[in-house]
Formats: C-alpha cells, structure tokens, sequence
C-alpha cells in the first residue's frame, strides 16, 4: 500500500480497491506539496471539524463525487454544503466499506466548523485494510486507552508530535509505547512555528526506548506499507 504525507495530518491511502484521503488540509497550509486539484481520491475520512483538517474537503467531495466519512456532525454540516456522499459514524463504531473497515476512536481534543457551528466530538480512525491495520490518531492529547486501539496489533501508527494542541514528543513517545505499533510516522508538526519540533530526534527516542520503527516523512514523500 502507497502512503503520501502531503503536510499536516493529510495522507493519502493507495490501496487496491480505493484511495484514501486523510485530513485534507491544502489550501492555506504552507508545507503542502500540491493544491486539492491534484488529488483524486475516492475516499475522504475526516477527524474532526477544525480547518487544518477538514481543509479542502469540500472542493474535493464536490469535484471528485468522493464519499466523506466522518463523524454525524461533520457529515451533517457537509450535507450542508453541499456535498452529497457522506458515510456518518461515531466513536466506537465501525463499518465494513468496499475498501476495507473503519473504526472511528477518541480523540481528546475539541471540533467546531469552519462557520463557527459545533462540529460534535472529533475522532480518530483505526483502519483494516488490505490485511493491515492502521491508526491515524487525529488531533489528540494523551490517553491511557490507545492500550486498547493497539490490543489487536497495529502495522502503522500517525501520531501528532506538534504539542500545544495535541501530544507533543513526550506525551507521543508515551502513545508509542500505549499503542506497540510496528511503524509510527510523526504528524501535526512545522506546519507553523507554534508546532515546531525535530522530528528526527523524536525519531531516534522512539527507536532507542520502543521496539517501533519511526519513519518522518516530508510533504510530498511516498512509503510503502
Ligand atoms: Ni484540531
Ligand atoms: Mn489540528
């Protein structure tokens, strides 16, 4: 499975049945690599209502026909707006789509819309597709129950590392630690100077007191999984 980071909390999923796209924060995010024209996703997943991740979702959903999955909240204001696919769920439950299976988490953190209306509670995503189980956690602090999202084994961990509005590098090596993923990539960092942190050096602290991989990658950057 091809992921690209494209800055923020956006990555796109390539996998074999659909492409996924997380968080698209674009339009306005100085480390983007691309505008939201040049993505062509069949899947958007939002974790909450804030403009660094709902971002261009609306351009894309409308320009693409792609379905949005988010929370009941964010998938009413979207309705709202004009975009007609939305799959609603909510924190703990979980769907088998086409593609693969999704479970929306907590996320400790707050969700209000781009117009002020509140956008419910956010979410996180834990994702099982194509035989891999992945964890995108949204904007989060710390909490002790990501012990339970990594119970059943994770291939792949995102986590934000920014601090300020979510974990930074203390509280995300702890996450590690709670969640056992085989890899981690960092997230939610540089974008502005609020959340600036060295990445890499998280990197080596993840590696020298888990048995994690951590791979950073740069806007623009593609791995495979
Ligand atoms: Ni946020
Ligand atoms: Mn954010």
């Amino acid at each position: 499975m091809r992921i690209t980071y494209y800055g923020h909390s956006c990555f796109l999923l390539e996998t074999s049945k659909a492409a996924l796209l997380i968080d698209p924060f674009l339009s306005g995010n100085p480390k983007a690599p691309c505008g939201p024209d040049d993505l062509t996703p069949d899947y958007i997943l939002v974790t909450h209502g804030h403009g660094d991740h709902l971002g261009d979702t609306v351009a894309i959903a409308r320009r693409r026909s792609a379905t949005v999955v988010s929370t009941f909240e964010v998938c009413n204001w979207l309705g709202q707006q004009g975009v007609s696919r939305c799959h609603a769920q909510h924190l703990g439950g979980g769907f088998a789509h086409p593609w693969g299976r999704l479970q929306l988490t907590l996320a400790l953190h707050g969700s209000s819309m781009p117009d002020g209306s509140h956008g419910g509670n956010p979410c996180g995503l834990l994702l099982a597709v194509d035989g891999k189980t992945i964890y995108h956690a949204g904007d989060t602090g710390l909490f002790s129950d990501m012990q339970l999202i990594g119970e059943g084994g994770l291939d792949l961990a995102l986590l934000p590392i920014g601090d300020n509005y979510t974990m930074g590098p203390d509280a995300a090596l702890r996450a590690v630690k709670f969640l056992r993923p085989v890899t981690v990539i960092p997230m939610h960092y540089d974008t502005f100077p609020v959340i600036r942190q060295d990445a890499r050096a998280w990197a080596g602290r993840v590696e020298a007191e888990t048995r994690a991989r951590a791979v950073v990658l740069a806007p623009g950057d593609t791995w495979t999984l």
